[in-house]
């Protein structure tokens, strides 16, 4: 089994991949699969010298792991394309159908230390990261970014809960519907622990505003002091262009009945202010002030153009 490619353990697993259904754990809907073995996910222990990295879906999470890849490899392009990136950065609480290796199957082959997936809301991390003092990185994307990216995703992602018509996804994200629940939790749940738990908070629309600068806070936090030559690099690697046009990091390795990227690319745009080329002026205002009251208690720096 653990010979397997991901492609091939895909094809195996045949007719039992569908779009799953959720089921919450703790109020928050997660894949059945995910919520299944749920035990041994809160159970994982991972060692102090692990590293998460934490999102919300589709808040750049894989632009994240390759950066902190390259940087913990000094920028080697070769070696970052080692293999895909649910490989070399597993996906904590993933569990799909059998042959398909589940994040903790990943992890156990793996020795410390790992950098470590996760879309779980703050209070659903196994707290091993938190008694060990694990550095996390957390990477937020403004809502309505956000949200649309999401809804490509769900359209492409035949393992997603059908997505329906847009109007109505919008409904179920300010609502929390979504798989790993509200956008609005999420951010807020990881804001207020920020400094308690030494996580690294960044925001999608800083990396694209100027990416050498979150490298480098990326680069500080991990300890690593990196010539400036091989930060260029890194950038370079990580722009959209590269990382779309790059196997190892474009999710092709995981082909449809998984992702069918013939309905919507992972990398897709990658952009800021995508949101204005699908919400209607009217959705735009209905979405603002359900906004206002969710976020009236948090000020989070979120910026929707830049
Ligand atoms: P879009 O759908 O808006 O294009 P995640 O990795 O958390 O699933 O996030 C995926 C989103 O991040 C997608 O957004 C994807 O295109 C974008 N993304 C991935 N790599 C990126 C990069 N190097 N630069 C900018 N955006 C990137």
């Amino acid at each position: 089994m653990s010979e397997l490619t991901y492609s091939e353990a895909i094809q195996k697993a045949g007719n039992s991949i569908t779009r799953f259904p959720l089921i919450p754990v703790r109020g928050i809907p997660l894949m059945n699969h995910i919520a299944n073995n749920w035990d041994s996910i809160w159970d994982f222990r991972p060692d102090p010298s692990d590293l998460l990295i934490a999102t919300y879906p589709k808040a750049g999470t894989t632009w994240t792991q390759e950066i902190v890849d390259l940087l913990f490899h000094n920028g080697d392009a070769e070696v970052c394309k080692r293999a895909p990136t649910p490989m070399r950065s597993p996906f904590l609480e993933i569990c799909s159908p059998p042959p398909i290796p589940s994040g903790l199957d990943l992890l156990k082959k793996m020795d410390p230390p790992r950098v470590i997936k996760t879309h779980l809301p703050f209070q659903l991390v196994p707290t091993g990261f938190w008694e060990n003092k694990c550095k996390a990185i957390y990477v937020a994307r403004n809502a309505k970014d956000n949200l649309v990216s999401y809804y490509h995703f769900d359209c492409m992602n035949l393992t997603q809960p059908e997505p329906g018509p847009w109007e109505g996804y919008i409904h179920k994200f300010m609502k929390g519907e979504l798989s790993w629940g509200s956008w609005y939790d999420h951010v807020k749940g990881y804001w207020m622990e920020r400094e308690k738990r030494n996580i690294l908070y960044l925001f999608y629309e800083d990396m694209k505003e100027n990416p050498r600068r979150e490298v480098e806070r990326i680069m500080r936090y991990l300890e690593l002091s990196l010539p400036d030559e091989v930060i260029t690099r890194i950038v370079e690697l990580t722009s959209f262009k590269n990382m779309k046009e790059n196997p190892m990091a474009n999710y092709s390795c995981i082909p449809a009945p998984v992702f069918d990227q013939t309905i919507s690319p992972f990398m897709r745009k990658g952009e800021v202010g995508d949101w204005t080329n699908h919400f209607t002026p009217e959705q735009s205002k209905v979405f603002d002030e359900d906004y206002e009251k969710q976020m009236k208690d948090i000020n989070i720096p979120f910026r929707t153009l830049i």
